[in-house]
């Protein structure tokens, strides 16, 4: 079985990489997990259309990976929309606001109308049958086919543009950003903002208070969804504690109940994407996953998820000590554990 361990290293099969657009292929949904539900809990409350939603792990648990499945799997009625907290003051409502309606008429047109045109293929895959319209909320609606035309488009685009033109004053930044969520509802879609990359806000808690008590609860009033990836240590600063009560929902990842399960269905995933299509026993012995389990068990605090990314990172390195040795066939406990003690524990998050 050499040659899958090989397979597995050329082709980088448990490599974890920051790109929000390659997690959904990675990703494994909860309940395959033999864990709650959470992938439906989250597409529940987007489908609220309205406030705003956390997603709740430390670092390194999952949250990215859940958003983007989940947003990537959302009908057509819904559009998600990614803004990055990068370059932005992100406590400052207005700046962010003018931040996230530059990105978003930024987009390329192609990039607007992916996630319709992927839902409509789906929906067509599935044979699934839809009423043209379905009320969300009161009295907005939206609507099912294809809509967002290169006219509609350019009206977006034509919004955002005015929108900024205006924005200077801070009111004004919102209710142009406002206006712009208004281009979206007139064609019946739900603008679904995503904001995941908030482990950037690592050793500025002044910054990540004030996305929360400030930035947050400001979008929280207008007509959209947000969505922000909330490493666990945020949920205990003053800003986000302030606006708890007015959140739409929060999901917290749990913890895999049955790690050795859990984890072993994240590695089989990840070998099949390489073409590896073998028993995860004829790459990592069984006590080799028994040991990996532990070491995800090691960041794990009370019921809620463990560190994913550290899980994956020691199996890659176990491969690659185990390709050092000139004759091995597998990963094996040994290997594990080597990689276990070249892989240091992340802290829980950057604060
Ligand atoms: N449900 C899952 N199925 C398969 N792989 C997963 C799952 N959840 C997380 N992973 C993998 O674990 C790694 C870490 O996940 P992710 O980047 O989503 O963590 P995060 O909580 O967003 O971390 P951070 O707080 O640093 O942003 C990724 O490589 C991802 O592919
Ligand atoms: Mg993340």
């Amino acid at each position: 079985m050499r040659e899958a361990l090989q397979r597995l290293d050329e082709q980088f099969a448990f490599q974890t990489s920051g790109r929000f657009d390659l997690l959904v292929g990675e990703h494994v949904a909860y309940h395959e997990l033999g864990a709650p539900d959470v992938d439906a809990e989250l597409r529940r409350s987007i489908e609220r259309a309205e406030g705003v939603v956390t997603v709740v792990g430390r670092a390194g648990s999952g949250k990215s990976s859940l958003i983007a499945a989940v947003a990537d799997a959302l009908d057509e009625g819904f559009l998600p929309l990614r803004v990055s907290v990068i370059g932005v003051e992100a406590g400052d409502p207005a700046a962010f606001a003018r931040h996230a309606i530059t990105e978003i008429r930024e987009l390329p047109d192609a990039q607007l109308t992916r996630h319709e045109t992927r839902a409509l293929d789906r929906a067509t895959a599935e044979r699934r049958t839809r009423s043209s319209t379905r009320e969300l909320r009161g009295g907005f609606e939206i609507a099912a086919g294809k809509i967002l035309t290169a006219k509609i488009i350019g009206d977006i685009k034509q919004a955002a543009t005015e929108a900024l033109e205006h924005a200077a004053d801070p009111a004004d930044a919102l209710r142009g950003m406002q206006r712009m969520f208004d281009t979206f509802w007139k064609v019946k879609r739900c603008p679904v903002m995503i904001v995941e990359d908030t482990d950037h806000w690592g050793g500025s808690p002044e910054v990540t208070d004030a996305f929360f008590d400030q930035t947050s609860r400001a979008f929280g009033t207008l007509d959209a969804v947000m969505v922000v990836a909330t490493q666990s240590d945020y949920t205990s600063l003053d800003g986000y504690l302030r606006i708890r009560d007015k959140l739409t929902a929060q999901v917290f990842l749990p913890r895999l109940p049955d790690v050795e399960y859990g984890v072993s269905r994240v590695l089989v995933h990840r070998m099949s994407s390489v073409g590896v299509d073998l028993p995860l026993q004829d790459v990592l012995e069984p006590e080799g996953l028994e040991l990996l389990s532990q070491s995800y068990l090691e960041s794990v605090t009370d019921e809620w998820a463990g560190d994913l990314r550290r899980t994956l990172a020691v199996m890659r390195t176990a491969v690659d000590i185990a390709l050092a040795e000139a004759t091995a066939q597998q990963v094996t406990r040994g290997h594990v554990q080597e990689a276990i003690a070249r892989t240091p524990l992340a802290p829980p998050s950057a604060l």
